[in-house]
């Protein structure tokens, strides 16, 4: 570890956050841009804060010029892959057109290590389980497919401008900070525990969409990862770049899936609530299972996830969403 800095980009949302304070407590210097347009700077507890756009570039070169930064982890993104169905210039413009103004001042600055967030909705609709990363990229959204641009770019920058990158494709992050500092506070919220926990909480239904996928219950299944173990992720992912100077792509996820009729069950069990399903169809761009291969990441950066499981994960949300003062659990 140096006395340089890590910028984390997009680090005020919720896992950007919960990898800041993880790097902090580690030892780490960070400094978080963010613009805010989903993040929340109170949830940078540690560490500094800057706020700052992606579409500025005097706002990433003031960061540049104040600190000596060694790293960039870059989560800024848009992420509702509906949205992105209705409104793909917006995902693009964000994701793809701001890396790009990242990058350029990152290499005008001679910084070229970076750990970008990139997503297992790159793979689009999986044709073998689980997923390996050499599994074919075909994604079916423009969300997945902004982030399957970036990854490409950052591919050809690492030729060209010998930019050294870590891609970590998330599965579904979830969970809390297991001392209730912070927690998933997105919205609109559209992540399957945070619903289910705050229909738990208000006693009202839970949508789930489709029932009549090829799974054991019919409901799609998912694997879920918690957002500290995707935190201890992108610290290996530095400590990766530093000591092999090498790009690497690696699938952070539990390799094991729930269905959401079994999450609900969970659900039920931790909050002692009996939760409501309202069935409707399917939603289009909603592949049946996503389930990780995360192999690599274990060999290569001896990643360890340390909250395997479903209970565990749902309980740190449950209790960082009671803990809120505009919770409804009373
Ligand atoms: N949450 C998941 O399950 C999941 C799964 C796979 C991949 N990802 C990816 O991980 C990253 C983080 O996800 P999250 O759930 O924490 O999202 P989030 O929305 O909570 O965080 C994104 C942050 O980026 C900031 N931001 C967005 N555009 C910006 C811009 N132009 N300039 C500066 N800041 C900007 C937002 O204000 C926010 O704080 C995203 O890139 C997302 O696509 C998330």
């Amino acid at each position: 570890m140096t006395d340089k800095y890590v910028l984390v980009v997009g680090g005020a949302g919720y896992i950007g956050s919960h990898t800041t304070l993880h790097l902090n407590e580690m030892g780490y210097r960070t400094i978080v841009f963010d613009n805010l347009v989903s993040g929340h700077e109170s949830a940078v507890i540690l560490g500094d804060f800057v706020k700052g756009d992606l579409h500025v570039i005097s706002d990433i070169e003031a960061v540049f010029a104040q600190y000596d930064i060694a790293c960039v982890l870059h989560f800024a993104a848009y992420s509702y892959v509906g949205e992105s169905m209705a409104h793909p210039r917006k995902y693009y413009q964000n994701n793809v057109a701001g890396t790009l103004n990242l990058l350029d001042v990152m290499l005008r600055h001679n910084v070229l290590d970076i750990v970008f967030s990139s997503t297992c909705a790159t793979y689009g609709a999986p044709v073998q389980l689980p997923i390996t990363e050499s599994h074919p990229q075909l994604p079916i959204n423009p969300y997945g497919a902004s982030k399957l641009m970036v990854e490409r770019i950052l591919q050809d920058y690492g030729h060209a401008y010998g930019l050294r990158s870590v891609v970590l494709r998330y599965f579904n992050a979830a969970g809390a900070d297991p001392q209730c500092r912070i927690g998933e506070q997105h919205d609109p919220e559209t992540h399957l525990i945070p619903l289910v926990l705050e229909a738990a909480a208000r006693g009202t239904p839970i949508n789930v969409f489709g029932t009549d996928y090829d799974t054991s219950d019919g409901t799609c299944i998912r694997d879920y990862i918690h957002v500290n173990d995707l935190a201890a992720g992108h610290e290996l992912a530095i400590k990766y770049l530093s000591a092999t100077g090498q790009s690497a792509v690696f699938n952070l996820g539990n390799e094991h899936g729930f269905s959401v009729k079994e999450v609900i069950q969970i659900a039920e069990a931790v909050t002692g609530t009996s939760i409501d399903a309202r069935y409707c169809a399917r939603r289009a761009g909603d592949p049946a299972v996503l389930i990780a291969a995360a192999d690599l990441a274990k060999s290569e950066l001896g990643w360890r996830p340390a909250h395997c499981s479903l209970s565990e994960i749902i309980e740190t949300a449950w209790e960082w969403a009671s803990s809120r003062p505009t919770s409804p659990i009373q």
